[in-house]
């Protein structure tokens, strides 16, 4: 019997590649650079299954260009490149790769905490310069880390790790959602509610751990930077549409903030030019980045593929619906 047609838009990694091979007729996308749209499009055409990464929008227009398509495994947690409905519609199973990237990701939440309040971007460029004079007693000074307080802007499971971490740095860890997180896991993780509105006064540094959604898209506008400490730091390794850049510009001139660590942008890949600033540190969307997690994120949509086809059902359906019918 023919092994059903898939179409991966990259290249993956070997492991998962392996996963593929005995069930699945795979083409890869080869090239370095991410697949034109009419590419993508054209691809699909005659494929049962696709496996995509976040740039890679998987909406009415792939899903028509695809008639055939069964399953369209996303290689990320999030999914907001994908209409889940209109999968539905057409009663193709969307997953996606939750788990894997939470530590990870968590790390570089720190990575990009410590760089920003201990002025690493500067510092690096300056030793790298050639320009640099010796020690001097007030150069490059940045903030402490330790001792101070740490508000979790949603507490799943990367919010969570993140706050785990906090207590190596005797830190006040706070967090916000729209639940509250069970006692016990409170008192374990040494962690307290706030409401928005107290979470930002409070806190010395913020971080970013929501989905995008309706409710989460410029959840940090004018509005939250005024109510943030004028000393604070705005941490985002979520989604770069949560963040108003304009606003977060403007607070940044203005001194409302201190300074923020970003990972994700609003229009990715461009960066506002005014977050091209000393006291930014900017990553190009790469928090999931180690070479452990990225493997583990592309075997997992390898094996959702897989099982769909095995006439098993996927473990990280987003639409589980579709195979209720
Ligand atoms: C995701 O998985 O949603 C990240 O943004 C990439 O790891």
């Amino acid at each position: 019997m023919a092994k059903p047609k898939v179409f991966a838009t990259h290249p993956l990694f070997g492991a998962a590649r392996q996963i593929l091979q005995e069930g699945c007729d795979v083409e890869y996308w080869a090239k370095p650079e991410r697949p034109p749209r009419e590419e993508v499009l054209r691809r699909v055409k005659d494929k049962e299954g696709l496996i995509c990464l976040l740039t890679e929008k998987i909406n009415d227009e792939l899903l028509r260009a695809a008639p055939k398509l069964r399953v369209a495994a996303n290689v990320a947690v999030g999914f907001d490149n994908i209409d889940v409905a209109a999968c539905t519609k057409r009663g193709v199973v969307a997953t996606n790769t939750p788990g894997v990237l939470d530590e990870t990701t968590a790390d570089f939440a720190w990575t990009l905490l410590m760089a920003v309040a201990r002025r690493l971007g500067e510092g690096e460029a300056l030793a790298r310069s050639g320009n640099w004079k010796g020690w001097d007693l007030d150069q490059l000074v940045g903030t402490d880390v330790w001792g101070k307080t740490l508000g979790i802007v949603g507490f799943g499971r990367i919010g969570r790790a993140v706050a785990r971490r906090a207590s190596g740095f005797q830190m006040k860890v706070i967090y916000t959602d729209a639940v509250h997180a069970r006692v016990e896991l409170e008192r374990d993780l040494q962690v307290e509610f706030r409401e928005m509105n107290a979470l930002l006064a409070e806190s010395d540094f913020i971080s970013a751990h929501v989905p995008l959604l309706p409710e989460t898209r410029r959840l940090f506008d004018a509005p939250k930077f005024h109510r943030m400490k004028p000393t604070a730091f705005l941490i985002n390794t979520s989604r770069g549409p949560v963040v108003d850049e304009a606003a977060l510009v403007a607070a940044l001139e203005s001194g409302k903030i201190a300074g923020a660590g970003l990972d994700v942008y609003e229009n990715e890949p461009f960066i506002h030019p005014g977050l091209k600033r000393a006291n930014v540190v900017l990553a190009p969307h790469i928090a999931s980045a180690s070479l452990e997690t990225r493997t583990k994120m592309a075997c997992m949509a390898a094996e959702n593929v897989v099982a769909l086809f095995q006439g098993q059902r996927p473990a990280n359906m987003l639409n589980p619906e579709v195979l209720k019918r």
